[in-house]
């Protein structure tokens, strides 16, 4: 069964999506629909869930009648064949989560790394520098690894499947040429890094309970990093609380990921004035 809500739209309309599959369960309309209303912007974004076997099929539909469009799962890499313009980071990446519809032609941008850094800016903590161990080498964790290289970090990468962290590895050194990135088994790592990212979606509901990585390890780091934000609090994060570690979760990424792609969008800044109410709101829907 379709539900659809009732919102005055007219040609006058300017029209966003995110497009993802499955696509019930996303936030992302309730970051972008209160930022046009808080803009008096006559601008409304849906949510389209569309099957990898219909994403080719679909793109004429959106590039004939939206301004902008998110990727998510399991669209973010698929989509980069289907764009006419790609920015270095999002072709570093792999990975394309926003793209801009302008004289009919498709621009990808990846805002997920933004949204990962907003995250520490939040927190007031600041990982310029600091020796990281990355856990999980898909898609999400070359954007943190990205982010974290050009932050000055020495990064270390981690995963169940060898040989795929060796291929990240690969891809990043050759983005950041006098930099070293390192690997390791992960039977093998020691209690030696200052800050710990978990990109792996180990300790996502339902299996809460699960950490990727034993205390350990965890007790030898200060701050500690969950892309998954449901639960709020994994079990990784609660060990590493009770270590004393500064904890972040993976909310305020996602929250900040749709500001960048509407800043894309609007080619402007969004004022912190324009946006505290609308990450009020979110924060109080927060699971
Ligand atoms: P995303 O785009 O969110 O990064 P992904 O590309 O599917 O998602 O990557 C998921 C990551 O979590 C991978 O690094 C995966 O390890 P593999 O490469 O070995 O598949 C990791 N992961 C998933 N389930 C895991 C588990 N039970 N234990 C350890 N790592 C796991």
């Amino acid at each position: 069964m379709k539900t659809i809500n009732t919102t005055e739209i007219t040609s006058a309309t300017e029209l966003y999506a995110v497009i993802g599959s499955p696509i019930k369960h996303s936030r992302s309309p309730e970051i972008h629909n209160p930022l046009y209303d808080e803009m008096g912007l006559d601008r409304c974004y849906l949510a389209f869930h569309i099957k990898p076997e219909d994403l080719a099929a679909t793109i004429p539909f959106l590039r004939t009648n939206l301004k902008g469009f998110n990727i998510t799962i399991p669209h973010k890499e698929a989509i980069i064949p289907f764009l006419d313009e790609l920015e270095p980071r999002a072709a570093v990446c792999g990975a394309v989560n926003t793209v801009k519809i302008e004289d009919g032609k498709l621009k990808g941008y990846n805002t997920d790394g933004y949204g990962f850094v907003m995250g520490f800016t939040e927190a007031g903590i600041d990982v310029r520098g600091k020796k990281t161990l990355i856990l999980g080498t898909g898609g999400a964790s070359r954007v943190v690894a990205y982010e974290l290289l050009a932050l000055g970090c020495e990064v270390t990468l981690t995963n169940r499947t060898y040989e795929k962290a060796v291929k990240v590895q690969s891809v990043l050194q050759a983005a950041f040429p006098d930099r070293t990135v390192r690997v390791v088994l992960t039977d093998d790592i020691k209690p030696e890094y200052e800050l710990i990212v978990n990109t792996t979606s180990v300790g996502m509901s339902p299996g809460e309970d699960v950490s990727p990585i034993g205390e350990d390890i965890i007790a030898g780091a200060s701050i500690l990093y969950d892309i998954v934000y449901t639960p709020p609090e994994t079990a990784f994060l609660r060990i590493g609380k009770a270590c004393g570690c500064q904890t972040v979760n993976g909310a305020s990424m996602l929250f900040y990921q749709g500001i960048r792609s509407q800043e894309i969008w609007m080619d402007m800044p969004i004022s912190e004035e324009l946006r505290a109410p609308v990450y009020r709101k979110y924060q109080g829907k927060k699971e």
